[in-house]
């Protein structure tokens, strides 16, 4: 992994306006916090499973995932990232990546970041600044959000560097892999033990149902009469976990050999 630490001064203004950016998102969840007390036992559990490239979850981060932040009901919720989605351990214990190598390096950068920052309201703004630049295709330039927040590199870069992220990216694989019911796709959010499947972007209705406490937020005010909308998140606006099988293998080999024969066909017309 290359790291630029001289991109510095270019990013000056930048750095300002996104610095000034990040302390209004500061401010405003302390003033949401302060205003709701909750004890941590009455929180609602709140974990989103989720590979950092996956179209749908970044979608979700990005577009609705900081709206618990907006609205004040981050004070109710307990919310846990875990960004390792639909990755495999190869046999050599190395990491293999739905969407690619990119996959793998931004996964573990955020596991990182979760890591060095471990209150939400710490990394959150990180993940959602990565996720905000895969969403744009951008991922290269993740190193950016360390200026844009003000964050210091070091315990990330670190951490990705030491191979410890490696270590945690595995924790976290043990943690979706354990999970039951399984998960059969990404994202994958479990409310309180229950995963809300296609019902996902529901998920503050979930959360506000879930709320057993005394101080109900403003924003859990009026939702009862939502009612479910599959048409509006169909079934698709997931990334698949693989399933293996003994006969998906057989007719990739199967088809795999047909187009081998084909090229050589084509191959032997065209001479
Ligand atoms: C692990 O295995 C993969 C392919 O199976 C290979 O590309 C990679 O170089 C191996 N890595 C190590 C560290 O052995």
């Amino acid at each position: 992994m290359e790291v630029h630490h001289n991109r510095r001064s270019d990013l000056r203004p930048l750095v300002l306006i996104v610095f000034l950016t990040a302390n209004l998102f500061t401010a405003s969840t302390a003033a949401s916090s302060s205003s709701v007390a909750v004890a941590s036992e009455e929180k609602v559990k709140l974990t989103l499973y989720y590979e950092a490239l996956c179209p749908y979850c970044e979608n979700l981060i990005v577009n609705y995932l900081y709206k618990l932040f907006d609205n004040g009901l981050i004070s109710i919720v307990d919310l846990k990232f875990s960004p390792y989605g639909n990755a495999k351990i190869r046999s050599n214990g190395t990491i293999v990546c739905q969407h690619g190598e990119w996959e793998c390096v931004l996964n573990t950068v955020e596991a990182c970041a979760i890591h060095a920052w471990p209150a939400v309201s710490d990394h959150f703004p990180f993940v959602y600044c990565v996720e905000k630049l895969t969403y744009e295709g951008k991922y290269a330039e993740w190193e950016t959000c360390f200026e844009k927040l003000n964050l210091d590199p070091k315990p990330v870069i670190d951490c990705y560097s030491s191979g410890f992220g490696h270590e945690l990216e595995l924790q976290y694989a043990d943690e979706i892999n354990a999970l039951q019911p399984p998960h059969t796709y990404v994202p994958w959010v479990v409310v309180d033990g229950q995963p809300l499947y296609d019902d996902y972007p529901d998920f503050i209705s979930f959360i506000c149902k879930a709320y057993k406490g005394s101080n109900v937020p403003q924003a859990c005010l009026g939702l009862s009469h939502l009612i479910k909308d599959t048409a509006n998140h169909p079934s698709d606006h997931v990334c698949y976990k693989e399933q293996e099988t003994a006969k998906s293998t057989l007719s990739k080999i199967i088809s795999a050999t047909a187009d081998f024969w084909i090229d050589r066909a084509g191959m032997a017309e065209s001479i």
